[in-house]
């Protein structure tokens, strides 16, 4: 463990994540210490970064906008980020490559769409295991042909190569490095040779991929966010050709990405300044730039060890235990650290609720931004689908179709897992709650209701748990 070492001293997983442990009220009234298991959604930022971003804080000024000493201070940390980025995505920093700064993987692939120009009668080949990010930006402005999946939530190369090759041909191939509900990996190397071969590129959304797997450097275009990789200052990055991003509108319009302007004319400049209009987001990018440096001198073996290990152990035994159903790939596949259950006879969002409340366990529960590939896993048919949309329509979100999702980091330690498998284990074995909770229709989710102690109320505004 990395605790009470210098933030720059080299270690190797279990890293302790900034807030790990820290206690948290149940609903008993007892505080006990907060295991977040939602890695999948969200990271604890790693002390490297948090050392970084204060070291960094001084120097903050603006970037590309000013002569001043600390401006080029922040301008060099701005331009260091990119190159590093660019150098994690495996590009080489030659200029043929960019680059481009932007908040999250979503904004990455909704950018990208803008800036290829898509119409209708553009063909985007994409697959039904994508998060919504790699699904709506594409079915918003092009004509989208879905690979299809099996049974386990998988499909092979081939099946990719069957899409790729119906007509009308596809302008771009959109899939994922891996996914945020199984944790499966397509054998991406092989179908980005084969879109390749047939003259697609290729878009692989990294979400996933990134804090846990090298990205692979062939695809064209590459998505990920910091949030997802120990670096939750909000910076996340698009790298594609520079040739991609140097005609046209930018996606978006504004100081920055110009030239010269005059009220009836504009000279957008270079990418990729020409696609960062506005003030960027320095610190998302310093910290961004750190938790690069501090993967990377851990090193893959030790990252990829350490999490084969824990997800083995996460996926093993939570399909051991007696009415779970683990979605996806069987445990001994080799998937990231994540597991997506559902248990017999208890709501998806009533198991979330009591891991919060009675054993201070954060994971993530729902549709995980996957509606189309969790029916799919739940082998729900087009009609539940429809009835489930008709309720929703009316407001009532009380048997939304979902699952528990546990995912797991660089931070995850063996008694991590153990203590989810205990508290799951008496979930699904039917001990009884130790207090009552209560079903808020408008958001589906639970809440322990009556004389309990600690747990916050319900939020207002139906700002629930877990949307899609
Ligand atoms: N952030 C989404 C998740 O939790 C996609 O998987």
């Amino acid at each position: 463990m990395s605790t009470g070492s210098h933030p720059d001293d080299p270690v190797s997983p279990p890293v302790q994540l900034v807030g790990d442990g820290m206690p948290v009220p149940c609903a008993d009234g007892e505080q006990r210490p907060y295991l977040s298991l939602d890695a999948a959604a969200s990271t604890a930022a790693l002390p490297q970064v948090l050392a970084r971003v204060e070291e960094f804080l001084p120097w903050y000024s603006s970037v590309h906008r000013g002569a001043g000493y600390k401006s080029q201070v922040a301008t060099r940390a701005y331009e260091d980020a990119r190159s590093a980025a660019l150098a994690f995505a495996g590009q080489a920093d030659s200029g043929d490559h960019v680059a481009i700064i932007c908040r999250n993987t979503t904004e990455a692939l909704n950018h990208l769409a803008y800036r290829l120009r898509l119409s209708r009668d553009d063909v985007v080949v994409t697959t039904v295991t994508e998060h919504h990010a790699n699904l709506l930006p594409w079915s918003r402005a092009a004509t989208c042909r879905h690979v299809e999946c099996d049974l386990e939530g998988t499909f092979t190369a081939g099946d990719v190569e069957a899409a790729l090759d119906q007509r009308p041909l596809p302008r771009l191939l959109a899939i994922t490095g891996a996914s945020n509900i199984t944790g499966w990996m397509p054998p991406l190397n092989v179908i980005i040779a084969a879109a390749h071969d047939r003259n697609i590129p290729v878009v692989v959304d990294a979400a996933q991929l990134a804090p846990h797997r090298p990205i692979p450097a062939e695809a064209d275009f590459i998505a990920w966010s910091g949030h997802k990789m120990y670096a939750p200052f909000g910076a996340g990055i698009l790298t594609g050709p520079r040739r991609a991003f140097a005609d046209g509108d930018p996606f978006l319009a504004g100081g920055g990405a110009v030239d010269l302007v005059d009220l009836d004319e504009v000279l957008w400049t270079a990418p990729p300044e020409r696609e960062e209009a506005g003030s960027p987001n320095l610190v998302g990018a310093v910290a961004l730039h750190a938790a690069i440096d501090t993967l990377t001198s851990i090193g893959w073996p030790a990252l990829i060890g350490h999490e084969r290990h824990v997800g083995l152990m996460l996926r093993q035994g939570l399909a051991s235990i007696p009415g779970i159903r683990l979605l996806g790939p069987g445990p001994q596949a080799q998937t990231l650290p994540v597991a997506a259950f559902t248990v017999d006879g208890v709501p998806h969002a009533l198991v979330a609720a009591r891991l919060a409340a009675e054993y201070a366990i954060g994971v993530r529960h729902g549709c995980f931004c996957a509606h189309p590939y969790l029916m799919r896993l739940l082998r729900y048919t087009r009609e539940d689908v429809h009835q489930y949309r008709d309720k929703v329509r009316r407001g009532d979100r009380s048997a939304m179709p979902g699952a528990v999702r546990a995912s797991a980091g660089i931070n995850t330690t063996e008694q991590d897992v153990a203590r989810l498998l205990t508290a799951v284990a008496h979930i699904a074995g039917g001990d009884p709650p130790p207090f009552a909770y209560q079903l808020d229709p408008r958001t589906g989710d639970y809440y322990p209701s009556g004389e309990v102690h600690g747990q916050l109320p319900p939020l207002a505004h139906q700002a629930h748990c877990s949307p899609g």
